[in-house]
């Protein structure tokens, strides 16, 4: 599937990259050119994917198995409740992760076969895939210092965080045609001005 006249962005990168924080910049900046910008994130974004999100981040427990599933479910509602409307109407989607956190974290890290993971991912999107992917990319203890919060995900030790880090890495040179790896340990004000220029021309945003 494509993206129609719409350009689908993808925002990745561990804990404490500053995906969140960029995406409410991006917003700002791309905003008031003549182009829709509609930002969103995962998990969430839609009522299921608020309540998923939940479950997810708050559960005490949760199996491997079982969190993939939910982070799939949240994504196929996201996928058909904002996504494909906003991509119809011509709008840039700036979605804040998206399968490539599946791929990081759930196979990477968690080890679940990656072509399984990938086969989910395509199942939950009907095979929508990002126009461009920007990978905030950044050592796991440089991330882990900057972070603020903590759940059952981000909490894992700073293995784990390395091998999601290692995951983007290896699923961003498979792909080099659609991910732009962006270093994310300069400051804020660099990496808000070098991503708003990267999307700006791809998706011919007239600053
Ligand atoms: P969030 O609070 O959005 O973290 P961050 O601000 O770092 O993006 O929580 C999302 C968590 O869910 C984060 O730890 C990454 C994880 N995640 C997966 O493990 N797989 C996925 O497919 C997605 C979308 C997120």
């Amino acid at each position: 599937m494509t993206a129609g006249s719409g350009f689908f962005v993808t925002i990745e990168g561990i804990e404490g990259a500053g995906k969140s924080s960029l995406s409410k910049a991006l917003f700002e900046r791309l905003s008031l050119h003549g182009r829709e910008i509609v930002v969103t994130r995962e998990p969430g974004g839609t009522k299921l994917g608020d309540s998923i999100r939940r479950v997810l981040l708050e559960s005490e427990k949760l199996s491997d198995r079982a969190e993939l599933l939910l982070f799939e479910a949240a994504r196929a509602q996201h996928i058909d409740d904002v996504i494909l409307p906003a991509l119809g109407r011509g709008a840039v989607v700036i979605c804040d992760r998206y399968t490539d956190s599946s791929i990081a974290y759930q196979s990477g890290a968690r080890g679940i076969d990656a072509e399984l993971v990938e086969e989910l991912n395509r199942f939950a999107t009907n095979g929508l895939s990002p126009n461009l992917t920007i990978l905030l990319d950044l050592p796991a203890e440089v991330g882990l210092a900057r972070q603020t919060k903590v759940d059952r995900i981000s909490s894992e030790g700073i293995a784990f965080h390395e091998s999601v880090r290692r995951g983007y890495l290896n699923q961003a040179s498979a792909e080099p045609q659609r991910f732009v790896i962006v270093d994310a340990t300069r400051s804020f004000d660099e990496v808000t001005r070098e991503v708003t220029g990267i999307i700006a021309a791809k998706a011919e945003v007239r600053l």
